[in-house]
């Protein structure tokens, strides 16, 4: 008998890829091993590494990969200030190529000759699975099975209850749930008609504004090279601060996010997340960039920021483009150093205050106290010479043409 191929499946414990189990070894007749990637929305990782021997794999991995996402793929995208579509603070979309790379990590491991990922064909993540994938193992093959098998969210759901499998949806609340502690996405169910409020159910890491405390809440956060490296004066690493701030932000009704998305293949989809630690990192960290770089630079960043998100979101991690723009950022960032303070109140994160020892903001020259040190005389030369191309345009064009026009208007009255 020909050895069966070995197939390594990323593995999450939830409805499709727990289908994907049974559905891989009775299509493919491969032995399925399955790894789950924790990078830090997993709770029950044991159980879930159990559920898949359950449900038939031959073998059954998990990784603690929290720390290498937060360092590896948190901290470029925070430098960065990625934001897809100026909203979306992109946790699934850093989550998945390190789910990739752990995928060809344990393929080449155990031999396997193909991977296998749990992702639709309708969404961005098969996308970012798939082109990881070519980069890092260009010669395994890839199956999506839930892209295969073309069964809607309830067939799906009726498959698993046909066959055993326990699932942790249910029809009256099928939603979809990724999360990670950059964020959680929550799509489907009553979320597709885009005019209906998400219930409040749909929320599990933040209050309603409206029943946030009414006092707010002050926090400090601490930036070295353009990283958040304290919270209130305590030094932390990244996963602990970005946990912490989480709860914090999420009590004081910050993080929600109710976006029309454009994906990559072309659908237009309701996504809401929760992402508190998130916005308010993104939002200090540009905060202590304003104070810290010139305009010249801001100006670029903006647009390399731009760049980076829609390069991170469309699947492009492993690119040696997203290295190159790296580069760029890294050096932009080597004296975004200081601290934040803003107010956290009923859904509000309000930058209230900034200082950093290499801050551009000098007070002698933007007082209109005594201790005024800037010539207000040298503005008007400075000023001549700035509109003189509109000056001299005026003269030479747009007066010209006007003085012609009423000419001739005044002619053909007469
Ligand atoms: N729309 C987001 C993205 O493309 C979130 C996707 C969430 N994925 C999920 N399987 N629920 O990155």
């Amino acid at each position: 008998m020909a050895k069966r191929e070995k197939v390594v499946l990323a593995y999450s414990g939830g409805l499709d890829t727990s289908v994907a189990i049974q559905w891989l070894a009775d299509k493919y007749h491969m032995d399925v091993i399955t790894l789950c990637v924790n990078i830090g929305g997993v709770t029950d990782v044991e159980g879930i590494r159990k559920k898949a021997l359950k449900l038939g794999a031959v073998k059954s991995f998990a990784v603690d990969a929290k720390e290498e996402f937060i360092k590896d793929y948190v901290f470029p995208a925070i430098k960065a200030d990625a934001l897809y579509e100026g909203q979306y603070p992109l946790a699934t979309a850093l989550g998945r190529p390190l789910m990739a790379k752990w995928l060809v990590e344990t393929a080449h491991k155990e031999g396997a000759t193909t991977v296998a990922h749990g992702s639709t064909g309708k969404g961005n993540d098969q996308v970012r699975f798939d082109v990881s994938v070519f980069a890092l193992g260009p010669e395994l093959k890839i199956v999506a099975p839930a892209r295969e098998w073309g069964m809607t969210r309830e067939g799906t759901i009726d498959y698993a209850q046909k066959h055993k499998i326990p699932v942790p949806v249910k029809k009256d609340k099928p939603y979809s749930i990724d999360e990670n502690p950059w964020g959680r996405a929550i799509e489907c169910g009553v979320l597709e008609d885009p005019w209906c409020e998400p219930p409040e159910d749909i929320y599990a890491w933040t209050k309603s504004p409206s029943d946030a405390p009414a006092k707010p809440e002050y926090i400090e956060l601490g930036f070295e090279k353009g990283l958040p490296v304290s919270l209130n004066g305590k030094r932390m690493d990244g996963l602990t601060l970005i946990d912490k701030l989480n709860v914090i932000a999420g009590r004081n009704g910050i993080g929600r996010i109710d976006h029309i998305e454009s994906r990559l293949v072309g659908i237009k989809s309701r996504e809401v997340y929760e992402a508190p630690a998130a916005q308010v990192i993104l939002k200090a960290h540009l905060a202590l960039e304003y104070m810290t770089m010139t305009r010249h630079q801001l100006r670029f960043k903006e647009l390399v920021a731009r760049e980076y998100s829609d390069l991170v979101y469309n699947g492009l991690w492993f690119s040696a483009h997203r290295e190159d723009l790296d580069a760029y950022i890294n050096s932009s960032q080597r004296f975004v150093t200081g601290s934040i303070r803003a107010k956290l109140s009923r859904g509000n994160c309000i930058i209230v205050g900034r200082k950093s020892p290499y801050s551009l903001y000098s007070y002698k020259l933007a007082t209109y106290d005594k201790e005024d040190v800037f010539d207000q005389s040298d503005a008007v030369g400075f000023i001549r010479l700035w509109g003189l191309p509109l000056k001299i345009q005026a003269q030479e064009q747009t007066a010209k043409t006007a003085k012609a026009k009423l000419a001739k208007s005044k002619r053909s009255i007469t």
